[in-house]
């Protein structure tokens, strides 16, 4: 990779402030000071200093974002403030959503620059389960619970896949489905005779919104939760 576009991914400025800096010789690459910006590193191998700190550089980040209601999840918006403007000036310049969230909706959303991580969890194949917790605006019954747990009809070619129902108060419950489409949960609500009011993604695969994540707040994920979803098999629908 090259210099320039090395530091500029590590968020250290701007490329023509690093291209400025590279020339001024505030840059070493193994103890070489280096005033080419277009000098080719190996991110793995080559220790890179700039302004005398040392580089770590990391192919692949991972966070975690309580996403509040009011922002879009896009890397880009003209109207409307996005999940990366909250991430903002402290992470990288190449990550990305990791699927979508209703600009109404809250929760759990997974923030990447790792396309084959992101690609892997939302084939349709995979399966991963989504927990979302529903507010609705009629009482819950028996009937809409049939409709979910075996496959309601959302308009599309087949049925939306058989879902998970936990009820918890009247107008309240957790809905966990496998697949992805377009405003899916507001969708089979809608489809089994009721309306969603409130939406919070509450998990995704083996990663759970813990409650000490503030709206709003990120977090990187461990070593050990990214293992953990790349090798998720809790599906079971
Ligand atoms: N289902 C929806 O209806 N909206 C979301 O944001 C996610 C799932």
């Amino acid at each position: 990779m090259r210099l320039d576009r090395y530091l500029c991914e590590l968020n250290l400025g701007t490329r023509s402030q690093i291209k400025k800096d590279i020339k001024a010789g505030l840059v070493s690459v193994n103890d070489v000071t280096i005033v080419r910006p277009e000098e080719q590193i190996q991110t793995e191998r080559d220790c890179v200093c700039y302004r005398g700190q040392p580089c770590i550089y990391e192919e692949c980040v991972y966070y975690l974002l309580h996403k509040p209601a009011g922002v879009v999840s896009a890397t880009k918006d003209r109207r409307d403030r996005t999940v990366l403007d909250l991430i903002g000036d402290k992470a990288r310049k190449d990550i990305f959503p990791v699927g979508r969230l209703d600009k109404d909706a809250e929760g759990l959303l997974l923030i990447t620059n790792d396309g084959a991580f992101a690609h892997d969890l939302l084939a349709p194949a995979r399966h991963v389960e989504k927990e979302y917790e529903c507010h609705l605006a009629y009482s819950f019954d028996i009937r809409q619970r049939q409709l979910l747990e075996q496959g309601v009809d959302i308009g599309e070619k087949k049925p939306a896949r058989p879902a998970v129902v936990r009820v918890l108060e009247e107008k309240k419950i957790t809905l966990t489905i496998t697949e992805g489409k377009f405003h899916q949960v507001k969708r089979m609500l809608h489809a089994a005779g009721n309306e969603v009011t409130y939406l919070k993604r509450i998990r995704m695969g083996t990663l759970t919104l813990d409650d000490t994540l503030p709206k709003g707040a990120f977090r990187r994920l461990t070593k050990e939760e990214v293992e953990s979803l790349k090798h998720d098999r809790s599906s079971h629908l």
